[in-house]
């Protein structure tokens, strides 16, 4: 994809630090290569949830116990649940030969892994849109997705309890909602984007990235939107953008909770299942971590006191 030089004759493009200025280039490019794709019947049965999960090339960690724990692919209340993890590849060309390798053994082995030949600082906005763009015509009929990263614990038979009184032919866009915030200005934050990227000042309300719940409709409606709008490097603000733009809101659910969990008093541990049993997705377990929860939850005589519940 060639750069769009038209871009840097804007007088503050000089200005601006490496990564915005690629943004500014390349944002157009939206063709990428497809390294590693899932098998063609993934979707051939019907798909009730979808667990769509960011991974960066080298977390092979996350991924295994993604797999072993809640990402399984099984059946929960009679319907079907699938897994593939979103991936780009390595900016060095050296570990890019190595974790394609490893990606390659993955695929092969677990039939999940869907990876695009990128690596930009706004790779996960590309994975996002690229992903539906995939879906179009890969697995349009999955009920509802599960967009998240991996390093969640995501109570999946909870959110297919959820799901089931939920209706994939109409809107549903729910998770940790944040509103009323705006481009963060100040050049060194990890979020910086300059008004040569976006003159507005507030953003959309917006769902956080860590993981968040969709509907089939819902999906369609943000493909529609994100080929007709212009990227921006932040991912979840971007989804948020064309929630807007399809004139629908993001809402909030309560049993998400992408900022962690808070105990009533300091000395209780966070670590008690009990805090986790009735929640849909906390963000930010190690993968060993992820590997207790999921043994304790899995235990039918896990008994919760009211001591342990979470407002
Ligand atoms: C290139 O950038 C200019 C100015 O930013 C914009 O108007 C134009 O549409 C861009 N072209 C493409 C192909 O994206
Ligand atoms: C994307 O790239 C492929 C292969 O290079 C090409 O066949 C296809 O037409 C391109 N699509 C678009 C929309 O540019
Ligand atoms: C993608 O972007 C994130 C955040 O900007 C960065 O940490 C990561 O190294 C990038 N690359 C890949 C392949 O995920
Ligand atoms: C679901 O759609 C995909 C294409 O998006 C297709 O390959 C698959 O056979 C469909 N499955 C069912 C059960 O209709």
């Amino acid at each position: 994809c060639q750069a769009n030089y038209s871009a840097a004759s804007h007088p503050e493009f000089a200005k601006q630090p490496e990564q915005v200025r690629n943004f500014l280039l390349y944002k157009h490019c939206r063709n990428f290569t497809v390294l590693q794709d899932v098998p063609l019947d993934k979707c051939a049965q019907p798909v009730f949830l979808l667990l769509v999960i960011k991974s960066s090339p080298a977390n092979y960690e996350r991924r295994e116990l993604v797999r072993r724990t809640w990402g399984r692919e099984r059946q929960v209340l009679g319907v079907q649940l699938r897994r593939l993890f979103l991936v780009g590849t390595a900016p060095d060309p050296l570990e890019a030969r190595k974790v394609n390798w490893l990606l390659e053994l993955e695929a092969r082995a677990h039939g999940d892994i869907l990876q695009w030949d990128f690596d930009t600082f706004f790779n996960l906005t590309l994975k996002q849109v690229l992903f539906l763009q995939w879906q179009e015509t890969r697995c349009s009929n999955a009920s509802f997705l599960l967009n998240g990263d991996d390093d969640v614990f995501a109570h999946t038979d909870n959110m297919v309890a959820y799901l089931k009184d939920h209706d994939p032919s109409r809107h549903l866009f729910v998770g940790h909602l944040i509103q009323g915030v705006g481009p963060i200005r100040i050049p060194w934050s990890k979020y910086y984007i300059p008004k040569i990227v976006t003159q507005e000042e507030k953003y959309p309300p917006y769902c956080g990235g860590g993981g968040f719940l969709l509907s089939q409709f819902t999906a369609t409606a943000l493909r529609r939107a994100s080929s007709a709008l212009d990227l921006l490097p932040i991912d979840d603000v971007f989804l948020g953008m064309c929630l807007e733009h399809e004139g629908l809101k993001p809402t909030r659910h309560n049993g998400i909770r992408t900022s962690g969990v808070q105990t009533p008093s300091a000395r209780v541990p966070s670590f008690d299942p009990c805090f986790y049993k009735d929640l849909l997705l906390v963000h930010r377990f190690l993968p060993y971590e992820m590997l207790l929860m999921w043994d304790a939850l899995s235990q039918p005589e896990l008994s919760c006191g009211k001591r342990t519940q979470v407002y």
